[in-house]
């Protein structure tokens, strides 16, 4: 089985998704500014205070059911999934096999020569609008969060492993996304174009909805606990 999640699955643990018009992370900033590499290069400052906000926010809280039945998944199939989210809740709900395709907020790195930073990072309880960000020991350049902003590519080795675990399902669980980002959304696409069983847990319409092979209207973390049993009636 192949889990592919977005911020949907992360929502019920206090996470807020990006696109929800009143409470989501795009509704209080510009996307543009914040989440690209032109606005990292433009104000660093104002990108390294948001992230680390967001990196308390998600070290504050903890997985949810829908996270716990992922995890549980393993003693009965070989489940790899793969994640657009940067928080950390599918490993910490103990899944082993995650791939992050948007990259993690939980590791950083220098910005001009990509060294890994270990140092300290603070604690940002509420949103400030402006963080100087640490600096490289090695080189003096920036230090930033190992996560994927508009304009960049994914990374290789996640994509990799992402493209490979839907090759190889035979069956995928698509939780929580929106499903208009991509190539990330490309690989439910993937998984129908091969014949792979496609069911999308959401409780809101998306672009996937009417390919998909069945769709859940339904939240994460009421889906997820009883669908291995539910399997045989949606497949049938
Ligand atoms: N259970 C399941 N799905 C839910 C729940 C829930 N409890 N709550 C909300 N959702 C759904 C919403 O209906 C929406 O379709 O989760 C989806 C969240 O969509 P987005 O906010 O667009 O998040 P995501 O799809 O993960 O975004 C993809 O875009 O902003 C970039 O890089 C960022 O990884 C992110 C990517």
């Amino acid at each position: 089985m192949t889990v592919f999640s977005g911020a949907g699955i992360s929502a019920e643990s206090g996470v807020p998704t990006f696109r929800d018009v009143e409470t989501g992370l795009w509704a209080k900033v510009d996307p543009y500014e914040i989440s690209s590499a032109d606005g990292w290069r433009a104000h660093p400052d104002r990108v390294w205070a948001w992230y680390l906000w967001r990196h308390h926010m998600m070290s504050a809280v903890g997985p949810n059911n829908a996270h716990r039945a992922v995890a549980a998944w393993e003693d009965y199939a070989d489940v790899h999934v793969v994640t657009q989210n940067v928080d950390n809740l599918h490993e910490r709900a103990g899944s082993r096999r995650v791939y992050h395709v948007h990259g993690s907020l939980f590791d950083f790195h220098c910005d001009t020569c990509r060294s890994a930073y270990r140092g300290p990072v603070p604690d940002m309880p509420e949103p400030v609008e402006s963080v100087d960000p640490p600096v490289c020991e090695a080189c003096g350049g920036l230090i930033r969060p190992d996560v994927v902003w508009f304009g960049e590519a994914l990374p290789d080795d996640a994509w990799e492993r992402s493209v490979e675990a839907v090759a190889g399902a035979d069956l995928v669980v698509v939780v929580g996304t929106s499903s208009v980002v991509y190539p990330a959304a490309g690989l439910p696409e993937m998984a129908l174009a091969n014949g792979t069983p496609v069911i999308e847990v959401n409780p809101e319409p998306t672009p996937l909805s009417s390919s998909a092979t069945v769709t859940l209207r339904e939240k994460a973390s009421t889906a997820l606990p009883g669908l291995l049993q539910r399997l045989p009636a949606l497949l049938t």
